[in-house]
């Protein structure tokens, strides 16, 4: 049995002292330990959220990093800066970075290795455009995305990695994926990581549906059998949030 985990992705919001007051209207409803949470929250927010969820189950990601150690790479952060701090998850790959920050498959790749040795757990995403989808090249998509990412990633570190689906038309929309659409995409997934190594690595790995997740929706997506949870970026802002991990 796989334990679900419910990310927040906060993306570009919450200054320090809001971020500390959202953190206080939620940890004590999201703590119960029954799903693994995780807020990934803006960098100058992470020391914030490390003090005010320690000693809870709630864990604490970032939203990107560099997948060099150090260097001169003006305005990034690094695994090791991350990993020294008590940060545990990143996502890596998000639609937005791949937009708007000019990612692709092969740094996604770097990043998630270099992730995973320094010890943080990639929440790898992974989804297609509407125009894909409409071209019925979804799968093909996702296949290519998922093997880039995996390349020279043992079986035993791919196994701790998390794989969000975030088809893009999803995001942000308020047009979320039905359980039956999120859930072929992410048994596509599922098989893919199979082709690549074996059924019990497949079998491990936890894949998340995102896009426009709310307390509405939740508990359908999450009763999906190959769904383990959701990355959920709106609704993670609101008390909302709450409901939809305790769903
Ligand atoms: P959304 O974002 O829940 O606001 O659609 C999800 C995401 O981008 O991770």
């Amino acid at each position: 049995m796989r334990k679900k985990i419910i990310a927040g992705n906060w993306k570009m919001n919450k200054t320090p002292s809001e971020a500390a007051a959202l953190i206080h209207d939620l940890k004590d409803k999201c703590n119960s330990g029954a799903s693994d949470v995780v807020f990934c929250v803006p960098y100058v927010d992470l020391s914030t959220a490390l003090d005010l969820l320690k000693g809870t189950n709630i864990a604490v990601g970032a939203q990107n990093m560099h997948f060099e150690d150090s260097g001169a790479f003006t305005g990034e952060i690094s695994a090791p800066m991350l990993k020294e701090m008590g940060v545990r998850y990143v996502i890596i790959g998000h639609s937005e970075r791949r937009e708007y920050f000019a990612e692709t498959d092969v740094t996604v790749n770097k990043k998630v290795k270099k992730a995973l040795s320094a010890g943080l757990i990639p929440i790898l995403c992974v989804g297609e455009t509407l125009t894909q989808r409409e071209q019925g090249i979804t799968v093909d998509l996702l296949r290519q995305q998922t093997r880039i990412a995996f390349l020279d990633v043992t079986a035993a570190d791919a196994a701790k990695t998390v794989v969000a689906y975030e088809p893009i038309w999803a995001i942000g929309t308020g047009k979320v994926a039905t359980d039956e659409q999120a859930q072929e995409a992410c048994a596509a997934i599922r098989r893919v990581i199979g082709e690549i190594y074996a059924q019990a690595t497949a079998q491990a790995i936890r894949i998340q549906y995102g896009g426009s997740v709310s307390a509405a929706n939740a508990k359908g997506l999450f009763a999906m059998p190959d769904i383990d949870g959701g990355l959920v970026g709106g609704a993670s802002l609101k008390a909302d949030f709450a409901q939809i991990v305790n769903s």
